[in-house]
């Protein structure tokens, strides 16, 4: 029988924890048990499409040289969770507006406001703190240079951000004055982000287990939700830690509510907020 016909092969605990393990060390991603079968799922189809039938020969082909490492960074897409919305956690984007309202009506803005989202997906989430800071400066009408770097581990994701056209379901929950101002709607129904917005975004691809090689201009903003929460505790702890070191003083983390709990650094305090998890360093 010809393998596109054939049902997918069991993943056997060893190979499991094999997958499992590189999937880790590599991305800090963290499987369960239970996702077993989502693992198996996407490992074997992506060997259909090679036309592969063994997972440990996958795997060599995985883990060998360079051509791994092209393999590799099209299976990852696959492993990774892509979910996103526009304006996903709206608490944790309205402390990031208070806090650029609150440095303009104090006059402490200092050069350029500098934000890092980090696992920022397919830009849902930098595109929406760009309008928020947008929006902002242009009430206080003030011409100030703002700048967003969003990185992500999936080049597929990165790809949909960087085109910045969104299926009009995912556009039309924005409020219309936002909407309005930061997009336009194509002939077949979907919405393109302006470009005055992707002009303030810089999209890389970045594993944020090298964030030590990252280049380190300090910033003002991180904005990290629903990344950390696949990792390990030690490992969050670790990555928090470093995000610290980024930011510039006074500049904040903003983190998932509940993604990071048992977490303290002599250098940042938790601010208050009900609603959102967020960090400011001394
Ligand atoms: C669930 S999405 C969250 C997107 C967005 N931050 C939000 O909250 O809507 C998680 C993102 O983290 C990315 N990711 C997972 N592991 C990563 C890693 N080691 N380095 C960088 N990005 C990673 C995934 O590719 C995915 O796009």
């Amino acid at each position: 029988m010809i393998w596109s016909l054939q049902a997918t092969p069991d993943l056997s605990d060893q190979q499991f924890a094999q997958w499992s393990k590189l999937l880790e060390e590599r991305a800090g991603i963290c499987l369960g048990g239970q996702q077993r079968i989502f693992l198996q799922t996407q490992v074997s189809m992506r060997m259909r499409e090679l036309g592969q039938s063994d997972y440990s020969e996958y795997y060599e082909c995985v883990v060998d040289g360079v051509a791994g490492m092209m393999e590799w960074s099209v299976l990852i897409d696959r492993l990774v969770v892509k979910e996103t919305s526009f304006f996903r956690h709206q608490p944790s984007i309205d402390l990031v507006r208070n806090y650029l309202q609150n440095k303009i009506n104090n006059n402490t803005l200092d050069g350029s406001f500098d934000i890092w989202s980090v696992g920022c997906s397919s830009g849902e989430e930098p595109y929406s703190l760009g309008m928020v800071v947008s929006d902002i400066f242009d009430l206080a009408r003030i011409d100030a240079y703002y700048g967003i770097t969003a990185t992500d581990i999936s080049r597929a994701a990165l790809a949909i951000a960087r085109i910045g056209i969104y299926p009009k379901r995912k556009v039309e929950m924005i409020n219309d004055p936002m909407r309005r101002r930061y997009f336009s709607q194509l002939e077949d129904g979907r919405y393109q982000i302006d470009g005055e917005l992707t002009d303030r975004i810089c999209f890389n691809q970045a594993n944020v287990l090298n964030i030590s090689e990252m280049p380190d201009n300090k910033l003002d903003v991180i904005f990290c939700q629903n990344v950390l929460i696949y990792f390990r505790r030690l490992l969050r702890h670790q990555i928090m830690d470093a995000f610290i070191d980024r930011l510039k003083p006074g500049g904040i983390l903003v983190c998932g509510l509940g993604e990071v709990v048992d977490w303290v650094n002599p250098n940042a305090s938790r601010i208050v907020a009900d609603e959102a998890q967020a960090y400011v360093r001394s």
